[in-house]
């Protein structure tokens, strides 16, 4: 027997509710599955936050599950590779291993004064794209180093003892890392460059932290990881019990992840994620394409020594946490996939539209003082109808970002491919085909976040040979057809955007 046949790769991916670890074999098939969730920590309004602590009890828990489900063990596993919630940011005391604060999460506010003030500059004119040529990304509250600066500022002790270099910062790729690696005994404090990418800190070009923009946020570069690329061995396991001396050997932020497992790796081919957000990705190639239509600019993947590949994303912040607020919020169903069932009861929408800017509205539109709105009402609306208008909320808000992504590429959309949870949902799949007028393709291994960053750690250690066996591994699923009546199509459209007006300027 080869080795590939005996070995395996294991996946970590460290997401916004839950962390899971999937093993896969050689020909990128799920062998098995460990999961958990954590909590959500809402302690005010707009703030979200995660315990560092429990993220990393769960990735241990779930390496375990997932190792003995498929009665395996260390000495089965060739590489892991880690993928993650981008921009969750955790500072904690390298001496005593524990946060400062809890991890403060992509979807977190508090932030808006601090960017705000970035906005202004020495020069006093707001400008939120004053960083928008060198890192790609607008000044917002969804990115690290605003957050970074909230914790030095509000955190007793904390920038005193970020100075004297007690502290790190990561993001949890680099949190999950630097505890498997030996955490105080000597763990490694690295992150990848699409990690790297995400925090507003890191020169898109150079693939370096830049210096002028960390002075700018009061970061002391020095508590900063080491930005390596997405797939090359970083260090081994140092935690007795845990993955002694395997080699963690890719990390991707896991919309890069989605991106790579997806095999999209010809400039122009995209793919969207369904996830507690939703996020659209374009590669385009080697070229950093700046966005003129709300777009954002990040790295899509570095594979060892080659150059950076970029991509232009689209990110919505709320997709299926709006289902899961319609059951935990509003118990109007017991189970997330019960919401189709609801929306099945109806033939329509019923004239209502809901406007899921829980976290402000993300792209195209970056306007942080949106909130939530459910616009079109009457007494002729109903839970089905309302079910009907959180699915459709998602196709529209893709339909504006794919529309964004052909206006700065220049280039129409052949298909679009797809996966994540909501996937799962057929409804809401058929209409998002007939929404953004392309055929929607969903892959057979729907795990695509998982599956990239093992592909990226079994590509660093030879596992498999590079993209062709990724692309040989990709096999369709279902594909659902733009089919539609099109002045229907354009009237719903054009109500959506209409909703969309009527959540700005909430925030006093
Ligand atoms: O940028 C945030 C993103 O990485 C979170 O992804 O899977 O929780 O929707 P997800």
């Amino acid at each position: 027997m080869s080795d590939t046949e005996t070995k395996y790769i294991l996946a970590i991916d460290q997401g916004t509710t839950s962390s899971r670890a999937i093993i896969f074999d050689h020909a990128g098939q799920i062998v098995s599955v460990g999961q958990k969730e954590h909590e959500q920590i809402f302690p005010r309004a707009g703030w979200v936050e995660h315990n560092p602590a429990e993220i990393w009890n769960n990735v241990r828990e779930v390496v375990a599950q997932a190792l003995s489900k498929a009665q395996l063990n260390r000495h089965n596993i060739s590489a892991v590779g880690i993928t993650n919630q981008r921009e969750t940011t955790v500072v904690w005391n390298k001496e005593t291993g524990e946060a400062v604060y809890n991890a403060i999460v992509w979807q977190d506010t508090r932030t808006q004064r601090i960017v705000d003030e970035l906005a202004l500059g020495s020069d006093g004119v707001a400008d939120n794209d004053r960083y928008k040529a060198k890192v790609g990304l607008p000044l917002a509250t969804y990115f690290c180093g605003p957050k970074v600066k909230w914790i030095l500022d509000n955190v007793d002790g904390a920038r005193a003892d970020a100075e004297a270099g007690k502290l790190l910062m990561g993001t949890m790729d680099t949190w999950v890392l630097w505890n498997m690696t030996g955490g105080v005994d000597g763990g490694v404090h690295v992150t990848d460059v699409t990690n790297a990418s995400r925090t507003m800190l890191m020169d898109l070009e150079t693939l370096q932290w830049d210096e002028q923009i960390c002075k700018d946020m009061t970061i002391p570069v020095s508590m900063l990881p080491q930005i390596k690329s997405s797939a090359e061995v970083y260090g081994v396991g140092r935690k007795e019990g845990f993955l002694m001396d395997i080699p963690i050997a890719g990390i991707l932020g896991d919309q890069q992840a989605a991106t790579f497992g997806q095999a999209c790796f010809e400039k122009g081919m995209a793919k969207n994620t369904y996830g507690t957000g939703c996020f659209m990705l374009m590669n385009t190639g080697t070229e950093i394409v700046p966005s003129k239509n709300g777009l954002l600019t990040t790295v899509c993947y570095k594979i060892g020594d080659q150059p950076a590949v970029y991509a232009l994303e689209g990110s919505i912040a709320v997709a299926g946490s709006l289902v899961q607020w319609l059951r935990d919020n509003l118990k109007m169903f017991d189970s997330a996939p019960e919401v189709e069932e609801l929306a099945a009861t109806v033939e329509d929408n019923g004239g209502a539209y809901f406007v899921p800017a829980f976290s402000g509205l993300f792209a195209p539109y970056w306007r942080s003082d949106a909130r939530g709105a459910l616009v079109g009402l009457t007494r002729y609306v109903n839970r089905g109808h309302i079910a009907r208008a959180v699915l459709e909320a998602t196709a529209y808000q893709t339909r504006e970002v794919l529309e964004a992504m052909e206006a700065d590429s220049g280039a129409p959309l052949a298909e679009l491919k797809v996966d994540g949870g909501m996937t799962a949902n057929d409804t809401l799949m058929a209409f998002q085909a007939c929404q953004v007028g392309v055929p929607v393709v969903r892959p057979v291994v729907a795990e695509t976040t998982a599956l990239g960053a093992a592909y990226a750690a079994g590509i660093a250690v030879g596992f498999w040979q590079g993209e062709q066996d990724v692309i040989d591994n990709w096999a369709e699923d279902k594909r659902w057809e733009p089919e539609c009546e099109q002045d229907e199509r354009e009237r719903l459209f054009r109500n959506w955007k209409k909703a969309v007006t009527k959540t700005f300027d909430w925030v006093d």
